[in-house]
Order: C-alpha cells, then structure tokens, then sequence
C-alpha cells in the first residue's frame, strides 16, 4: 500500500492502539518502517497480536498502558513517552469509547466526568504534555479520532460522547492555527459505523444492520477502511498542505 519505507527513522505514538482502530493504524505505521509507541487502556499485554509482540522484541514497538480516565494516567503516559522517544513526529490521539448509553435525564456526575476525561479533556493533556517533543523535528503531524457523530449529534444515550467528539474537531481546527508555526499540521479523522469492539459494546446486531442498509456502499467500515487516512495525514510528503481538515470514512453514511 505505502512505501515500506514512509516512515522510516520517524517516532509515532498511537493511544488507544490495543484493539481496533487504533491497532490497524499502529500495525500500518509498523509496515512503514516507523518506530511506534503503542498505547493501551488496559494494563496487560493478553491478547494482543503477533505482530505487536514482534515488533516489540525488535524494538520498534513499545507498549506503554494507562487509563486516560484522569489527568495521573495521561501524565504517567506522557513521561513514559519521553522516556522512550527524544522526538515525536506523529501523534495519534485515538484512546477512546463510548463508556455506555446514557439517557440525559439518568446521566450521574461520574459518567459525565468520566466520557469527558477519556474523550476530551485527554486528548488536550496528551497533545500539551507532547508538544516540546512535537516542536523537535519541524514537521510534526498529530491526527485526532473524532466521529460521524460529532456533525449528527449521535444517537441515544450517546449526547456526552457526540458532543466531545465535536469538541475535539473544533480544538483541533484551533491548533492547526495556533501550531502552524511550528511546522505541525493538526487534522481529525473521522469515522462512521466501524466493526470493531466498540459496537459489540454499544449496539445491538439489529441497529447495526438497520445503519448498513442506510449506508450507500452497503456495508459497515472496517478499521482497515480507516488506517490509511492517518498515514496519508501523517506524512508531509503526502498531505503537507493539509491541516485544520476532517476525513471522513463513513462509507457515504453522511454526505453533507
Ligand atoms: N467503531 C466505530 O464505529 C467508531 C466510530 C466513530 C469513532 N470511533 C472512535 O474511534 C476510536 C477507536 O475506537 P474503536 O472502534 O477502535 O474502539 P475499540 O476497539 O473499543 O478501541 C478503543 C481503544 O481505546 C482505548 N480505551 C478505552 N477506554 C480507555 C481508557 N479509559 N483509557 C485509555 N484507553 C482507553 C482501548 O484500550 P484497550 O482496549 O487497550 O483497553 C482501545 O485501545 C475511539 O476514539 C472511538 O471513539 C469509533
């Protein structure tokens, strides 16, 4: 697909790169030749694939857990990167999820603080904490995971996480301008209805056939659908003019 050696000598870190999404971006960047800092919520290496474990064991890939749930976790994450890497020239802000449905007149505290953590205010403390070691090279990329839901408002039960997504675009819109300077390009890729873990969680097989009928190319997205945006956004040799910018993969879920 890209050249093997894309991202050859380049570090890139990938949070939320356990499962789904996320892994196929970390498995892709593997495949250019980056070194990559592989994130994962949970702290145990179970179940994670071959590939990962390979890598790892040549030194190309390292794992690092934390629960991005509270500011200690992504702290704890953001050291252990500058333990690793001197240097990030791609950072892929994907740690994500839904946490439940959540109807708005039952939400409690705790689960509004908590979706807010995971899928706003982490992707801010990951960014800040990173930024010395973004500014090194001179043409970093950060890409955000955000979500169709961001421009629908979701579906029920999913308002808080909708709207942090949309956060998250409009931030990053923000620091495309605020970051130029720097030589670091900010975008978002945003995906539609993925067969990955998150909807075994949040979606029954009947809703998710409902929105495949709904879909113009008929089928759900896969996260190989999704991975090559990120890598197409991450290399300034390929997008470079490219920032403030959202992609979507949604198979024409939302054509507006
Ligand atoms: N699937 C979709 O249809 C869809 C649509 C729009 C947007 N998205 C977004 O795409 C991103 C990836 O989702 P996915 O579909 O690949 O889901 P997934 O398979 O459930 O993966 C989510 C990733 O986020 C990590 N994560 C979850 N809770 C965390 C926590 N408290 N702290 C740190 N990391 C945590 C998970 O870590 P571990 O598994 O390692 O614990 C996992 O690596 C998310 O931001 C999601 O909101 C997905």
């Amino acid at each position: 697909m890209f050249h093997p050696k894309l991202f050859e000598n380049r570090n890139v870190v990938v949070t939320g790169a356990g499962r789904g999404i996320g892994l196929e971006v970390a498995r892709q960047f593997l495949d250019c030749g980056a070194h990559v800092l592989v994130h994962v919520g949970r702290d145990s290496n179970r179940d994670l694939p071959d590939f990962l474990m390979e890598a790892q064991a040549e030194r190309r890939a390292f794992l690092v857990a934390g629960d991005f749930s509270s500011g200690e976790g992504t702290r704890n994450f953001v050291s252990a990167t500058g333990e690793r890497f001197d240097r990030v020239d791609v950072l892929v802000n994907n740690a994500g999820t839904m946490v439940g449905r959540f109807l708005a007149g039952e939400l409690t505290d705790d689960q509004y603080e908590k979706i807010v953590h995971l899928n706003q205010t982490s992707v801010m403390e990951v960014t800040r904490g990173l930024l010395p070691l973004l500014r090194v090279g001179g043409e970093a990329a950060i890409i955000n995971t955000v979500s169709i839901s961001a421009l629908t408002g979701g579906s029920p039960g999913s308002a808080i996480y909708s709207a942090s997504k949309a956060f998250v675009v409009t931030y990053s819109k923000a620091l495309a301008r605020e970051l130029a300077p720097d030589g670091i390009r900010v975008n978002c890729v945003s995906p539609g209805t993925i067969t990955t873990d998150f909807h075994e969680r949040y979606s029954s097989k009947e809703k998710l056939e409902q929105t495949r009928k709904s879909i113009p190319l008929q089928r759900l997205g896969t996260a190989e659908d999704c991975a090559p945006a990120y890598l197409f956004l991450a290399a300034p040799t390929l997008s470079g003019y490219i920032t403030g910018q959202v992609i979507e993969i949604n198979g024409g879920q939302l054509i507006c």
